[in-house]
């Protein structure tokens, strides 16, 4: 739980930052990577996707799984989209989408982190 928070964290102080490329790529993309890690982590390690495919879990804590599983894979278009905005910087079509991409990605991610508290035993 101290690291998705530590992810999250990077990922807001990511936002924090959009105006400035050169940390607002860094932070994100360490946020990111940190999550891509947890993932493997708890498959590895507790078989994540077969516990939640069961559907035994309480609705808050599937709530957890469903938003953050969106998440991580809105992840994907995001860094591509960020990396084509880095690439041009005055796509105003291109910005606009990544912004929204995004933003939508960083709500459910956040989302995500509050129901997270509901998986604490
Ligand atoms: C969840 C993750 C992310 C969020 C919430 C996010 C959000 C944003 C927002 C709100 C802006 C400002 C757009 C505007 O108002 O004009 C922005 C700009 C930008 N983002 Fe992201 N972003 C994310 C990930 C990424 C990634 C992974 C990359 C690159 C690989 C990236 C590259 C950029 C670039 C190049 C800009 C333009 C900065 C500028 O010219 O001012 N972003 N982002």
């Amino acid at each position: 739980m101290y690291i998705a928070t530590l992810a999250w964290v990077l990922l807001i102080c990511g936002y924090r930052m959009r105006r400035k490329p050169g940390v607002h790529i860094p932070l994100i993309l360490s946020g990111i990577l940190i999550d891509y890690s947890l993932v493997i982590y708890l498959q590895l390690t507790k078989d994540a996707v077969q516990t939640a495919l069961k559907f035994e879990l309480s609705p808050l804590q599937q709530i957890h799984i469903g938003v953050s599983s969106i998440a991580v894979m809105l992840y994907i278009p995001v860094i591509i989209l960020g990396t084509l905005l880095y690439r041009d910087r005055t796509n105003i079509k291109l910005r606009a989408l990544h912004l929204k991409i995004a933003r939508t990605t960083l709500a459910l991610r956040t989302l995500g982190f509050l129901f997270m508290f509901s998986m604490l035993k």
